[in-house]
């Protein structure tokens, strides 16, 4: 075995699994306002960026090749409610970007999450009844139109991250009614409730909304992975282009069951959880956070990811084109 490893021109013909720039999504947070740029306390080298902050970061992006964006808002305190319909306002900030990001760098593609979490008061992904149950089908009604002011700014892809039963139908279903076929959906399908998206929650502010609740009655069950296929399967079914796992380094072995299931377009979240462990212990020395990073990012490809969200993609796409 050990011929093939023995110098690097022949590990190089081997290697079965390769990580490139064409895999890397890149999510961004996105603050109303000019000027702004907000580090993100448990993220370290991530930032809150108002529209003209985020163009010089796009920009960066497309001159290393990574093929799009997702944008995640930070919405001002006084815009959220309890039923979050600044999610679906046309002028929102979410709209403005997409606007601004196609307009300035029309290759570059543009994903939007469709939930309502940045927008209500609860911190909750839909809307609730009296007790705080998040009701499935008056959701989709709702997300059915965030998507739609997505589209009619011009995005590329729809991202619903909400977990709500039957969302990848209904959004279907209303972005054809509205003429906007070409518009993809990446469908969070196989979104697990966790712990690793605390960082996250602090970057746009739901976390402190949410509180002690938790999504754990819509969100996936750690501990399931017949149950994801399940959901590949509807998401499929309901019109899905590209289905997704997330997290990504614990649900490694979710990634490969659907890769090798269903053959579709596989994405996954590294998600703000699993790049605040790296950062943290690469601030400590106690890693290499670099080569931990593209190794973390070239398991995602080994288990079956087509593409990859990862808030290293500047920092990885700059070190492949050093190669
Ligand atoms: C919102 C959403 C979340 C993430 C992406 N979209 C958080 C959540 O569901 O509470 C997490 C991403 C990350 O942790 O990096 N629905």
């Amino acid at each position: 075995m050990r011929r093939a490893r023995r110098d690097d021109f022949t590990r190089r013909l081997v290697r079965e699994s390769r990580l490139s720039v064409d895999d890397l999504i890149l999510p961004v947070f996105v603050l109303d306002g000019t000027k702004s740029v907000q580090p993100v306390a448990s993220m370290p080298g991530v930032f809150r960026r108002s529209i003209d902050e985020l163009l010089p970061l796009a920009e960066q992006a497309v001159k290393l090749g990574i093929p799009a964006l997702a944008i995640f808002p930070v919405v001002e305190a006084s815009l959220k409610s309890p039923n979050g319909d600044e999610a679906f306002n046309p002028q929102g900030l979410v709209p403005r970007c997409v606007r601004a990001l196609k307009k300035r760098f029309p290759e570059l593609g543009v994903i939007t999450d469709v939930a309502l979490d940045p927008y209500t008061t609860h911190g909750q992904d839909g809307l609730i009844d009296e007790s705080g149950y998040v009701v499935n089908d008056p959701t989709l009604a709702a997300l059915s139109k965030q998507a739609l002011a997505h589209a009619e700014a011009g995005v590329d892809i729809v991202a619903p991250s909400d977990m709500m039963d039957g969302r990848i139908g209904a959004l279907r279903n209303a972005l054809d009614a509205k003429g906007f076929i070409h518009t993809r959906i990446l469908a969070y399908s196989a979104k697990y409730a966790s712990a690793f998206y605390g960082p996250f929650r602090d970057a746009v502010g739901s976390g402190a909304s949410l509180g002690k609740g938790d999504k754990r009655n819509y969100q996936m069950d750690p501990g399931n992975s017949d149950e994801a296929l399940r959901e590949i399967a509807l998401d499929l079914e309901e019109g899905a282009d590209f289905v997704m796992v997330k997290p990504g380094m614990p649900y490694l072995d979710i990634v490969w069951r659907v890769k090798e299931r269903f053959g579709a377009p596989t994405f996954v979240y590294q998600v703000s959880g699993e790049y605040a462990m790296l950062k943290a212990a690469a601030a400590q020395g106690w890693i290499d956070g670099d080569a931990c990073a593209l190794e973390a990012l070239l398991g995602f490809k080994r288990a079956g990811a087509d593409a990859i969200l990862t808030y290293f993609a500047l920092e990885a796409a700059a070190k492949l084109s050093q190669r």
